[in-house]
């Protein structure tokens, strides 16, 4: 059996087996679901979970059900040794790492379909994406039965659609969203940013100087409309491709958000930079 420096777990039978040690000893456990490819966002997705919990399990599955056949799940980054270096290095106790087989055995028919809050923005440019997400999400609760879990901010929706199947279905852990962690220049961090080439790499910022114009204006509540139409111009003249949204939503329901109703908002973008899709949010206070 292959050696890694945190211990690797493949079947449900044995990670059940060694959560279950843990709760015998009274220990709280977290889990950070994620695709893999990890870098400083997920890292400190685990040092957040660390804070309440004594041990901390990192799930690493590229979830098919959540790709459409056009889509890159094929060449999604795998950089399975170098995660697992990563989670050594901020104290991960176990990796979470089931095979396809092992998630989806035959025979697999049922799915959990999201509403809600999965209607709309990511969901019109990406139906399958949320019913795969909430499917292997539930598995993820099911099979590691951990006290809370750690979701990053950069997928806003994705977050809203879990809390809100945690709290639909009763599921008993506690849901945590982390604030994003974004490069020196803003950028937001993602597995999908080794997609960039350098001269991509230089535009793809504008994205997160367009949902903060937006923000200032919603929190002004002055220059809404005008903001959102220059910021997709902005975002076409820095070399954006097809604009998906920019807009800006209650930061809980996701539905339409007007200054002056006492709730937060959200400003939600998607765009192409080349052959990738860039996400961004940030957050509009809430305004009497
Ligand atoms: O955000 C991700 O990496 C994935 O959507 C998740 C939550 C791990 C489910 O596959």
């Amino acid at each position: 059996m292959a050696k890694f420096p945190v211990p690797v777990s493949n079947t449900v039978k044995d990670l059940r087996a060694r959560v279950l040690q843990w709760r015998k000893a009274g220990e709280r456990v977290a889990l950070i679901p994620t695709m893999g490819a990890l870098h400083d966002g997920h890292l400190e997705l685990v040092r957040i979970a660390k804070r309440s919990c004594e041990r901390v399990i990192t799930s690493i599955f590229v979830n098919p059900a959540q790709f459409a056949p056009t889509e890159d799940f094929d060449k999604y980054p795998r950089t399975f040794e170098d995660d697992l270096a990563k989670l050594a290095s901020v104290g991960g106790e176990l990796v979470w790492a089931p095979d396809k087989g092992e998630m989806y055995p035959v025979g697999f028919a049922t799915k959990v379909i999201p509403a809600g809050t999965a209607e709309g923005l990511e969901t019109d440019f990406r139906p399958h994406f949320f019913g795969g997400v909430a499917t292997v999400c539930c598995k993820l609760f099911l099979q590691a039965l951990p006290d809370i879990a750690v979701f990053g901010e950069k997928d806003y929706q994705q977050l809203c659609v879990i809390r809100q199947m945690v709290r639909d279905l009763n599921m008993p852990l506690e849901i945590v969203g982390a604030e994003t962690v974004r490069e020196a220049d803003g950028l937001a961090m993602s597995s999908r940013n080794r997609y960039l080439t350098a001269d991509e790499r230089a535009k793809a910022v504008k994205i997160h100087h367009v949902v903060n114009g937006v923000a200032a204006a919603a929190a002004r509540g002055a220059g809404l409309e005008n903001a959102l139409v220059e910021g997709r111009r902005a975002l076409t003249y820095a070399g954006f491709g097809t604009i998906d949204y920019v807009t800006v939503r209650d930061a809980e329901t996701l539905k339409d958000w007007t200054h002056g109703t006492g709730r937060p908002g959200r400003v939600l973008a998607a765009a192409w930079l080349g052959k990738t899709r860039l996400i961004d949010n940030v957050a509009v206070p809430a305004a009497a």
